[in-house]
């Protein structure tokens, strides 16, 4: 994700865009940049930081403009930095780009470009697509327009793209795929900007821009085009939404969008990586360490919260699939006790922010020891990123709110995504076997994106929950890292104690605490563990607990032992905590709201753990 802007039109472009893209930084502050027309060249300032330090040096800048284009960046290629921060310039100087997305065949495109001489200054793809642009504009010597419609049906991958003409003083050519864009019509003017926040003041009529879409847009004139230069008529809306719903996408809160992002956002962790249909994974991150990674006399998982239960479900799944032994570790712990590391063990640090303290110190003594790091982050180019030796990002784009949600399912689509190519690689698993799980794991995204249709039946779950004292969570097998996960949320969202146990270890203690105001949360999706948790719940409701069950649909059984119950599509077992986990958000969101919790800021919590 990042945040665009774009301006033309009476008014200076500069303020404009500036207080637009602080309206957008919640999509992306890894740094951001302008471009401004002005006598015929395009003035360019960009900066590492969030858009105060861009701000910073503009000072005494002379940015008199009615054109220009800004962006925000969250990285995907090319660590945050000035120099791979957007806009880019062309080589030719003559035009500048943003864009928001990833150019998938960018290092296919890049080839191609570099032998014919072309020299790149970042390392992003987005400069690729832009000199691409003008290769063919130079090459064919037609409109910009005609040059980017050209690349476009060559590029694979998402964009929402803003490209200005130095030779051109009012017109903005923009395209979309997959990556939003917006278009506000003024007076005499028209704001491009990923969402409406940025132009909300000036102008409720919007056009909603279309995937394989183009605009090209001046002052006074909107032009719909698709990839076949065919005209479509704009189909103008007027906006109903305030400031602060716009940042939020229409939702109440950070959190509740980032829940329902989690299918677009798992697609994004597994675009360019899963290909069911070819029966492969590419992740250049392992297969350049695949000598490594199948020798290694064990692996051991480094995290902190939710993280560290994404390292439990993946040792589950490691273990079964490569057959290597698997430790998880609390960061916090191993980075203080003498632990044993040798050359040769091979760590995997899951972090979201890519910052957490404990896991940053953890690793470098992990490392020290001559151990290899695989780093699983969200963050690019993030402290934790950079000590890795490799690494897989997860995609999930900037999660705001402090509860870790879409960046949980993502960890989880790459660690899965690991141990399959691990275990082909290693050959622990059968083909049959293999495919199975390609196909189960390319079918997630549709079905969270079923799960969230039935979210309102948490929301009455949830009210007649919301005052409970306690909670317990029980799972098995690889429902247990999803129980803890379950638990987690609840209390650090709704400040209800909250615990989770492996459900066969009620019986050596914890059960003492059901009685019949005690709510058990039972993740007993169909599972090879199936007819134990049936045995566990029995239990419990002989002790009068109240119990909630997550199950499979077509599954009879489990609703006659519970007191209510939300049924999730079938899925494989090893794929089912990425399922299972997404009613537990939405039931600690729910808990949270209805007590008046600030779900999206909890007390005493931040997003980023970076102290001790
Ligand atoms: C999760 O909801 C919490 N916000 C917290 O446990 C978090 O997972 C933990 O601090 C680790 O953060 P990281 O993934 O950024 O390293
Ligand atoms: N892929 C581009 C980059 O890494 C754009 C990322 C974004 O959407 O901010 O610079």
């Amino acid at each position: 994700m990042c945040g665009i802007v774009g301006y033309t039109g009476p008014r200076q472009a500069y303020p404009v865009i500036i207080k637009g893209l602080k309206r957008l930084e919640y999509r992306g502050y890894d740094s951001s940049g302008v471009a401004l027309w002005r006598n015929h060249k395009i003035d360019l300032y960009k900066k590492k930081g969030k858009v105060a330090d861009l701000e910073e040096i503009m000072i005494g800048k002379d940015v008199s403009s009615n054109l220009g284009i800004g962006h925000t960046r969250w990285a995907t290629h090319g660590e945050p930095s000035d120099r791979n921060a957007h806009p880019h310039l062309s080589a030719s100087g003559r035009f500048a780009m943003i864009h928001n997305g990833i150019i998938e065949n960018y290092a296919q495109i890049k080839n191609e470009l570099v032998k014919k001489g072309y020299n790149f200054l970042s390392d992003t793809d987005t400069e690729v697509l832009l000199n691409f642009v003008e290769d063919i504009q130079k090459n064919n010597n037609c409109s910009l327009e005609e040059a980017l419609r050209i690349a476009l049906k060559r590029v694979s991958g998402a964009y929402c793209i803003l490209l200005i003409d130095s030779e051109d003083p009012e017109t903005i050519i923009a395209a979309r795929k997959g990556s939003p864009l917006v278009i506000g019509i003024g007076k005499g003017e028209h704001f491009l900007a990923s969402d409406a926040s940025p132009f909300i003041e000036y102008t409720k009529e919007v056009v909603y821009v279309n995937d394989y879409e183009l605009a090209i847009v001046k002052p006074d004139e909107l032009i719909l085009k698709n990839l076949g230069n065919e005209k479509i008529t704009p189909y103008v809306q007027k906006l109903d939404m305030e400031l602060a719903a716009i940042e939020k996408g229409g939702y109440d809160h950070f959190m509740l969008k980032e829940i329902f992002e989690q299918p677009s956002t798992i697609y994004d962790c597994l675009r360019g990586r899963l290909d069911a249909a070819a029966g492969m994974i590419r992740m250049s991150g392992i297969s350049e360490n695949i000598d490594k990674l199948i020798n290694a006399p064990r692996i051991i998982i480094i995290a902190c919260g939710t993280s560290w239960h994404a390292g439990l479900v993946a040792e589950y799944i490691i273990e079964e699939l490569c057959r290597i032994p698997v430790e998880v570790e609390y960061a916090s712990e191993f980075r203080y006790r003498n632990p044993i590391v040798h050359p040769g063990d091979v760590i995997i640090a899951i972090s979201q922010s890519g910052e957490t303290a404990d896991t940053l110190v953890a690793l470098e003594k992990a490392k020290e020891n001559g151990a290899f790091i695989f780093g699983v982050v969200n963050a690019v180019g993030s402290s934790i990123a950079r000590i890795s030796h490799a690494g897989a990002y997860t995609h999930a784009g900037p999660e705001i709110g402090v509860a870790s949600t879409k960046a949980f399912t993502g960890q989880l689509a790459v660690l899965m995504m690991m141990a399959l190519k691990i275990a082909q690689e290693k050959n622990t698993i059968s083909k049959e076997r293999y495919q199975m799980l390609l196909n189960e794991l390319a079918d997630v995204p549709e079905k969270v994106d079923a799960i969230l249709k039935n979210a309102t039946l948490i929301k009455d779950i949830a009210e007649t929950y919301k005052d409970a004292k306690d909670f317990l969570f029980l799972g098995r097998g690889y429902s247990f890292p999803v129980a803890l996960e379950g638990a987690l949320k609840l209390k650090e969202i709704s400040y209800i104690h909250a615990e989770g146990y492996p459900a066969a270890e009620m019986k050596h203690g914890p059960i003492a605490l059901v009685d019949a105001k005690l709510p058990v949360v039972f993740i007993a999706t169909s599972d090879s563990y199936h007819e134990k948790i049936v045995s566990n719940m029995q239990e419990i409701k002989a002790r009068k607990g109240r119990i909630i069950s997550i199950i499979t649909d077509g599954d009879s059984v489990t609703p006659t032992l519970s007191n209510h119950h939300f049924t999730i599509p079938p899925a494989n077992e090893l794929i089912a905590p990425i399922l299972n986990v997404i009613p537990l958000q939405l039931l600690a969101y729910y808990i949270g709201v209805l007590r008046g919790v600030d779900v999206d800021k909890p007390r005493n919590l931040a997003k980023s753990v970076t102290v001790e």
